[in-house]
């Protein structure tokens, strides 16, 4: 992220050369400098090994202010281009010891121009300091509102119509003629992606469709509709469903499943980017809690993070992540702003192996098309009822087994569908949805009724532990 500097540009390159001891000069030069066309003030959270550091940035986005979080030991330079700094909070405290060492900010920070708040840090150089937060959140939001408004003399225009002024400048800045290739999902955050760089940059943006044929019903139909003809985006679709259903012809152990599912995705959108020339950046749909639970230098791995990684070492890209700093209500926030639909920005999880992991055991076109109409029809049912605004995340599985049953005064021996619908905070533990009789019968006929193949109805009961959320 840069700021314009104008002149003050080679000046600083100038100081940089000359290799000086005044980091914090460069500092000191670009907090002062006015005239800046970013439309939002911003206070820095310094990640100093505090738990709350995500609590307290959103506490400052409450006030109407951007706030960031960066590493304790971003480097002075880097801050300094950070647009519209009115202030920095040195967030201190428990997981402050790195490799047996007590972690500090470059010391030079401390020399900044800008206000500093230091909380729970004692050897901070600063005037202001705390030893810790408030025990309740309406102190610490009088703690937050003065050092903010009193302190900083921020003021309160952080709202998504000028982070996304903001972020437009950005990208532009940062891709200027070049191309951008994207891997469009239609998930909540590459379509946001999308849409945000459509904006900056039009057709300089590439945007890669890739259909595994184990998308829902009419899934990539929409990612079409709303990029190609209503964006007018530069949108390569791939059909690779026959690819894929190949590779996973008789494969019924679900991590070797996912496992190809997942190498193929990785193999088809390369062969795409090879394809096409002069790109030289990939932009990706990492928002903040992809990298809290990846690991921050203070914190611990949740989860392994895995983004569009993976693609050989000679197609290396410069990485454009313009939501990075965000949290999901936020994003979806965003996309609603850049006028994205509604069932595209509020849509629920999807996993990226799709109806793979929920055709159960070797998928076959049969039970795949019973999977798809059937969760096609719980969707349109749950939104009717306005369960889809309520229930966290629903859908439908088809085991690989039959049972009997009669249709039409006949014997059948057909696949049953499960109806699974769950809520979560963070989809570590689940609960489930208790539906409305009335509701599941209503799905229940319908299914039996409209998709081929299928003669029983289940609703899975079980919350999370001891099942997962999805069956495979
Ligand atoms: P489980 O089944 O582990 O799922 O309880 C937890 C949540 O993660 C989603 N999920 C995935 N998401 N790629 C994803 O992007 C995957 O491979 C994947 N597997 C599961 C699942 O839908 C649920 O929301």
């Amino acid at each position: 992220m840069q700021k314009k500097f104008g002149s003050l540009d080679l000046l600083l390159g100038f100081l940089v050369k000359l290799n000086l001891e005044c980091y914090n000069l460069l500092i000191k030069i670009n907090l002062l400098v006015g005239g800046t066309s970013m439309k939002q003030d911003m206070i820095v959270i310094l990640d100093l090994g505090s738990t709350n550091n995500t609590a307290i940035a959103r506490a400052v986005r409450g006030l109407g202010v951007y706030s960031e979080i960066h590493p304790h030991d971003i480097s002075p330079e880097k801050l300094s281009q950070l647009p519209n700094i009115k202030g920095i909070i040195i967030n201190g405290g428990n997981n402050n010891i790195i490799d047996g060492e007590k972690i500090d900010v470059n010391q030079s920070i401390y020399e900044a121009r800008c206000p500093i708040l230091a909380v729970d840090h004692e050897q901070a150089l600063c005037k202001n300091k705390r030893e810790s937060w408030p025990t309740t959140e309406e102190e610490t939001k009088k703690v937050l509102k003065d050092f903010v408004f009193k302190t900083c003399h921020a003021e309160t225009n952080w709202n998504m119509k000028n982070f996304i002024a903001d972020q437009v400048e950005l990208i532009k800045k940062q891709v200027g003629d070049k191309k951008v290739l994207l891997a469009l999902s239609g998930g909540v955050d590459s379509s946001v992606v999308a849409a945000l760089l459509i904006k900056a940059i039009g057709k300089q943006l590439v945007c890669v469709h890739v259909n595994h044929g184990l998308m829902r019903k009419g899934e990539s139909e929409s990612v079409i509709e709303v990029f190609k003809n209503q964006m007018d985006a530069n949108l390569i679709y791939v059909d690779a469903s026959e690819r894929f259903l190949r590779k996973l012809e008789n494969i019924s152990d679900p991590e070797k499943k996912r496992k190809i599912i997942g190498a193929e995705f990785i193999r088809v959108f390369e062969e795409e980017a090879r394809k096409l020339e002069g790109i030289d950046f990939l932009a990706q749909g990492t928002i903040y809690p992809d990298i809290v639970e990846s690991g921050t230098k203070t914190a611990k791995i949740v989860k392994s993070h895995h983004n569009v990684g993976g693609l050989p070492e000679d197609l290396k890209f410069d990485l454009v992540e313009p939501l990075y700093h965000l949290f999901k209500d936020e994003v979806r926030a965003c996309g609603i702003e850049l006028g994205l639909p509604e069932t595209m920005v509020y849509r629920q999880p999807f996993p990226g192996p799709g109806l793979g992991v929920r055709c159960l055991g070797a998928i076959t076109t049969e039970r795949l098309e019973a999977v798809r109409e059937s969760d096609a029809i719980l969707r349109e049912e749950f939104s009717h009822a306005g369960l889809d605004k309520k229930v966290w995340q629903y859908f439908t599985v088809v085991p690989d087994f039959k049972s009997v049953g009669v249709k039409n005064n006949a014997r059948s021996f057909e696949y049953p569908v499960i109806i699974r619908a769950i809520n979560t905070i963070d989809a570590m533990t689940a609960s489930i949805e208790q539906i409305d009789w009335s509701i599941l019968l209503k799905i229940t006929d319908r299914i039996l009724k409209e998709v081929p193949n299928v003669n029983r109805v289940c609703y899975d009961l079980s919350p999370k532990p001891s099942a997962t959320i999805e069956w495979e």
